[in-house]
């Protein structure tokens, strides 16, 4: 069984370890564990699926709850994956971020294929300006 919840103290040794257990932390952050406290911090919905209390997946969204929600960051454990776990946690940020939000993310390029499985449509003006680290 697993369990999703809304988690805004998440520690950040754990949310490390699910985004490095997903294969997403080669792309995030995760040798500077003052960033992701950070990121959690900021973060208002801190979404997360437990299997047996163990972390297993999470999604870290931005909202103001009434306009616009950018959904960082979806990770799924490896050994979890393709079971139906993230497309729970994305209904869970539409959930509680409402729906007066329009939800926006940048797939990294192996998740490219899984949006539009999940139902999203394509957002071909997006534009933005790259982290410079
Ligand atoms: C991408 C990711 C979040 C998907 O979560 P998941 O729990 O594995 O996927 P789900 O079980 O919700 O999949 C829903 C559907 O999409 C399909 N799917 C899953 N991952 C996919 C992928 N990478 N590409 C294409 N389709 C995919 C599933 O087969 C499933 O199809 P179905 O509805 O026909 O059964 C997860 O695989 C993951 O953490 N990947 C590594 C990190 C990453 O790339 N994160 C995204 C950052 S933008």
């Amino acid at each position: 069984l697993v369990r999703y919840a809304h988690e805004p103290d998440l520690a950040a040794a754990e949310f490390r370890e699910v985004l490095v257990s997903s294969g997403l932390g080669d792309r995030r952050p995760v040798d500077d564990p003052a960033r992701l406290e950070e990121m959690l911090h900021g973060a208002q919905l801190i979404v997360t699926a437990r299997a047996g209390g163990v972390l297993v997946g999470v999604a870290r969204a931005v909202t103001d709850f009434a306009y616009c929600c950018y959904l960082s960051d979806l990770a799924v454990r490896r050994e979890r994956q393709r079971k139906g776990v993230g497309r729970r946690l994305v209904h869970e940020v539409r959930r509680l971020s409402g729906e007066r939000c329009v939800l926006l993310l940048a797939a990294a390029p192996d998740a490219e294929a899984y949006y539009p499985r999940i139902g999203m449509l394509p957002l071909p003006s997006a534009w933005m300006f790259p982290r410079l680290r």
